[in-house]
């Protein structure tokens, strides 16, 4: 192939510098194995192992039947709009104009929309590491520059109001926040989030909260970061509370003025989210807080199972993650190298997880652990786990 054949060449550098999910290598790798008639248990998956709520399900079907087959409004149904700004009120006691809402296909184009209207070239965004791996693709896909800052296991992940004041510069537009956190589980603590709410108005940038994990949390409820500042950008939906993934269905919520701009990126890159899967959002957010409560309760019983066992097997776990569906468990003891350890753990103990790696440089030596899978999966895992722990004992 000569030169100008090369794949290099031909796509662009943006594209090209898009990393894959490790992830996905790492559902690749148990796909072959199952082939093989090989059983695996899977704790690296990040979606509820719940099917959709049935009442969803056919409240989407009649929107079918009814004739919500065509484009919506690209800034999504005013009926829907309005179910979540009573659902900001009811959760978290603030007011939201529905007009500052904007419909989205998932969480994952809410975030595009954001970081697309609120970046010039070489502008930056304070990001926490760990973190979810789109958020500095997204932030470099669409020309910024993601700065990371360290949140250390010692502090449960908190982030340091000061280290984050010190990486403000002229070019700072905003900070991340998610809160539960995907991939440590934790929560931001109250103090953190007011410091967070003043750090921002007085150095006039935003904050941009990933709230997806909402409703997922135990024994602590999370608070939204509009309770704190109105300079904010919150981006959420209904994939893992009301387990639906595939819907594909989320929101973002806006400060006025960026409304109109965001509406226009809205409209040239997705036009809009479909009508049926917006009625039956409408009917999750109204009538599935019972469904969405059972699935929270058997997500706890699985975490509380497995802290213990997990500690017991010798993986670190310093404060107790909260929320979402994850454990971040330090694995240094058993290799630093969490890419050759998780796929250690697929080859020769037929259990997957997800290497730290995949989140940041204080991930590494670290693997997350996905509880949204069976109680007798986690305790197969785990048995697993210790005679893997074992044989390597016995070297
Ligand atoms: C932290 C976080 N944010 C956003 C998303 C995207 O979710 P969706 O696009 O399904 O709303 C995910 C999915 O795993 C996530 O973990």
């Amino acid at each position: 192939m000569n030169k100008a054949d090369s794949q290099t060449n031909r796509v662009s550098r943006r594209a090209l510098a898009a990393p894959p999910f490790l992830a996905m290598k790492i559902l690749d790798r148990c796909r072959k194995l199952e082939a093989q008639g090989h059983h695996i248990v899977h704790l690296e998956l990040g979606e509820p192992d719940f099917p959709t709520p049935d009442n969803v399900v056919q409240a989407g079907l009649k929107a079918i039947n009814d004739g919500f087959t065509s484009y919506t409004p690209t800034q999504g149904l005013l009926a829907l709009r309005e179910t979540i700004a009573h659902c900001y009120h009811t959760e978290y006691g603030v007011e939201i104009d529905p007009d500052r809402i904007i419909v989205t296909m998932g969480s994952s184009p809410a975030m595009f929309l954001i970081f697309g209207a609120l970046l010039n070239p070489g502008e930056e965004v304070i990001i926490p590491n760990p973190h979810y791996p789109p958020y500095p693709s997204n932030i470099s896909f669409l020309g910024g520059v993601p700065v990371k800052t360290a949140l250390s296991e010692m502090t449960g992940f908190q982030y340091d109001i000061d280290e984050v004041r010190a990486k403000i510069t002229s070019l700072t537009k905003g900070i991340m926040v998610n809160s539960p956190s995907n991939p440590t589980g934790m929560l931001q603590g109250d103090e953190v989030m007011r410091g967070l709410a003043e750090l921002i108005e007085e150095s006039g940038i935003y904050i941009i909260s990933d709230e997806i994990y909402h409703g997922l949390t135990y024994g602590v409820k999370a608070r939204s970061i509009l309770e704190f500042t109105g300079r904010t950008f919150v981006m959420s939906g209904l994939s893992k509370r009301f387990a639906m993934t595939g819907w594909r269905l989320g929101w973002l919520i806006a400060p006025e003025e960026f409304i109109e701009p965001m509406k226009n990126i809205h409209m040239n890159y997705f036009l809009s989210a479909s009508g049926f899967v917006q009625m039956a959002g409408i009917e999750a957010i109204n009538q599935c807080r019972q469904q969405a409560e059972e699935m929270r309760d058997i997500y706890q019983k699985r975490r509380d199972y497995l802290i213990p066992e997990l500690r017991r097997l010798g993986f670190g776990m310093e404060t107790e993650p909260q929320g979402a569906f994850y454990l971040l468990i330090n694995a240094k003891r058993y290799d630093t190298d969490s890419v050759r350890l998780a796929n250690r753990l697929l080859q020769e103990a037929h259990v997957a997880v997800t290497p730290g790696a995949e989140f940041g440089s204080q991930a590494e030596g670290y693997l997350r652990i996905s509880y949204a899978a069976s109680l007798p999966d986690l305790k197969e895992a785990v048995n697993r786990l210790e005679k893997w722990i074992d044989s390597e004992k016995r070297g």
